[in-house]
């Protein structure tokens, strides 16, 4: 990493030398294995996210366990990592939406949910830990202690200041400002966090290790590396069952879409998939080299790898051109590889795992009682180590979500009233403040989704996903009425769980 050329980068050395020194001063830890996260942003599953990921697939997936129905309990970046962090729904760790107001990043967040995250605990089981990459959407603004704040838990801190970039961005290295341009060899974030997490393996790392990787891809604005503009030219969004297809009998937000789209969305739309494959090549090279860097170090067989998504996204479906922030298959499901210790090749689960679960799973490799910890995820060590325990898991969950709104009008879009967001392209709006919602999903017996609005109209959508893979037809108003309060009588359970009521 060294050379006079980089500056920063020895400056960085620097910082992680005297880290190192406090680091050392903990105790306990050694011979328990390593964990490494890769958290990819927006990146879907559901409509071929991971096909640009061939070197992913193969590595991690083929070479462990690939988990066919993996989600995220809360659809949007900044409560999903927060989720992720804490291993917590949303009514629990309290953070609502992408801004300050809503929690994210925020000083309450600080005092009260960064205490709890998992670095905090793999940090005093003796685990050096590495984050580098996107953490929450205002990490780093200066109403929430600026730069110099290093969330807890972590050992050495590379923390990209508010969303996501691929160039033009500020980092927290430790504690410091670095600020990057806009040159594709010294400042493209996705392979900075790859060179930076490298040098960490090579140089400076103790185990057990913790490392955390967040990538901007797929993020916008979908910038990918230069070697990677012109790859699949002529691919275009998947024309899937419920593309460009009228949210008829859905709630407001769905309705007020426009069918068909018009042609300049469309565009749009295909060109954000393009681009979001081609942003991914560079995460692809990432996952490789760490993996060819664990090989080099002999610390393959000693270490969990996990790639996964803070949540899904959609490409024209129901109508609407891009984003995520709905309860639809397209947007809470994720990709979710893991390779490690006594996890057998190529084994696909069909069991539902959980964002929250990471957490938890993550504290039981490293030994520690779950039940001293408030999260409310289970771990699914015991899945991928020990098939016995399969007939045991969860076989439904709660998703939900706090819809964002403007309060003024858009003054591109003057004929739509205040309460909307995101309405771009063309004036669709992607959320609502009565976008707010709670689901059941269950998966068996039988394969359901059942959600409440926050509403004037306390909105209801049944899905029966057996006969309705696309969720084309909302059955809310033919379903026999005895299983839809069945499914309420659940949904409030789960909506004041805590910890282990959460695991019902
Ligand atoms: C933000 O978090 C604090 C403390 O965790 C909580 O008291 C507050 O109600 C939360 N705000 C919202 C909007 O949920
Ligand atoms: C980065 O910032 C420079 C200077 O403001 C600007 O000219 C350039 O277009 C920006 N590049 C990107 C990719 O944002
Ligand atoms: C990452 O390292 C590679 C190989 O040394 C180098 O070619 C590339 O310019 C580096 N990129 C960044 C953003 O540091
Ligand atoms: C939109 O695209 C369709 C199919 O490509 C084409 O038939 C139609 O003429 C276009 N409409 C406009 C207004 O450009
Ligand atoms: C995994 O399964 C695929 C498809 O069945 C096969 O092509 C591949 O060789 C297998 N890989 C390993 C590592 O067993
Ligand atoms: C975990 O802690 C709880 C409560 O302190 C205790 O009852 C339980 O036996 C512990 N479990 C293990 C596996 O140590
Ligand atoms: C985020 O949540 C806070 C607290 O509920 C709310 O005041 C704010 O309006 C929300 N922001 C958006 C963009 O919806
Ligand atoms: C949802 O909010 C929008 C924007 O404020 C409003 O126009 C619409 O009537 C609301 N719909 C329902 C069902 O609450
Ligand atoms: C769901 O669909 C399956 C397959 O068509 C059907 O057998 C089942 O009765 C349906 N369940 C409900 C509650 O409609």
């Amino acid at each position: 990493m060294g050379g006079s050329r980089h500056p920063r980068a020895l400056w960085w050395a620097l910082l992680v030398l005297l880290a190192e020194g406090r680091a050392d001063a903990a105790a306990g830890g050694r011979g328990r294995s390593n964990i490494i996260l890769i958290l990819a942003d927006d990146q879907d599953v559901a409509l071929g996210g991971m096909t640009p990921m061939k070197k992913t697939q193969l590595l991690i997936g083929q070479a462990g366990a690939s988990f066919a129905n993996a989600f995220a309990v809360t659809p949007l970046c900044c409560p999903s990592r927060s989720s992720i962090l804490t291993g917590s729904y949303p009514h629990n760790h309290l953070v609502r939406n992408n801004s300050l107001e809503g929690n994210c990043s925020s000083p309450a967040w600080q005092k009260f949910q960064e205490p709890y995250t998992f670095p905090v605990y793999l940090q005093k089981q003796g685990y050096q830990t590495f984050f580098a990459g996107k953490y929450l959407n205002q990490y780093g603004d200066p109403k929430a202690g600026g730069v110099q704040h290093v969330p807890m838990g972590w050992t050495y801190w590379l923390g990209l200041v508010g969303n996501s970039k691929y160039y033009n961005y500020t980092l927290s290295a430790n504690g410091r400002e670095e600020k990057h341009g806009a040159l594709y060899e010294e400042d493209y974030l996705t392979d900075l966090i790859t060179n930076r997490s490298l040098a960490f393996l090579q140089k400076f790392s103790r185990t057990p290790f913790l490392i955390v990787l967040s990538p901007p891809a797929a993020h916008s604005p979908w910038t990918a590396a230069p070697h990677y503009k012109s790859a699949y030219r002529t691919i275009t969004a998947p024309r899937d069952g419920s593309f460009n297809v009228h949210g008829k009998d859905k709630h407001w937000l769905l309705r007020q879409a426009k069918t068909p789209m018009s042609n300049t969305s469309i565009q749009f739309l295909d060109n954000v998939f393009k681009a979001r494959w081609q942003t991914l090549l560079s995460v692809d090279d990432m996952v490789e080299k760490v993996l060819d860097e664990l090989k080099a170090l002999d610390l393959l067989g000693s270490t969990y790898v996990f790639y996964t998504s803070d949540h899904g996204y959609h490409t024209g479906q129901f109508s609407l051109p891009i984003d995520k922030r709905q309860l639809y298959e397209f947007d809470i499901r994720v990709p979710l590889l893991v390779r490690g210790p006594g996890i057998k090749p190529n084994q696909t689960y069909l069991e539902p795992v959980l964002n929250i679960d990471l957490g938890p799973t993550f504290l039981d490799i490293a030994g520690l009682n779950m039940s001293q910890s408030p999260m409310d995820g289970q771990s699914f060590l015991p899945l991928l180590v020990n098939k016995e325990q399969r007939d045991g898991w969860r076989s439904d969950f709660l998703v939900e979500y706090t819809g964002e709104g403007c309060t003024g009008k858009d003054p591109q879009c003057p004929t739509l009233g205040p309460g909307v967001s995101q309405c771009f392209p063309d004036c669709v709006c992607e959320d609502a403040f009565n976008n707010t919602y709670a689901c059941v999903r269950t998966l068996r017996p039988h394969d359901f989704q059942y959600c409440e609005f926050a509403d004037t109209q306390n909105f209801v959508e049944f899905y029966n996903l057996t006969s309705d893979p696309h969720q084309l037809l909302n059955v809310a108003k033919s379903v026999d009425p005895s299983l839809l309060e069945q499914m309420n009588q659940r949904l409030i359970k789960f909506q004041a769980c805590a910890g282990v009521s959460c695991h019902f």
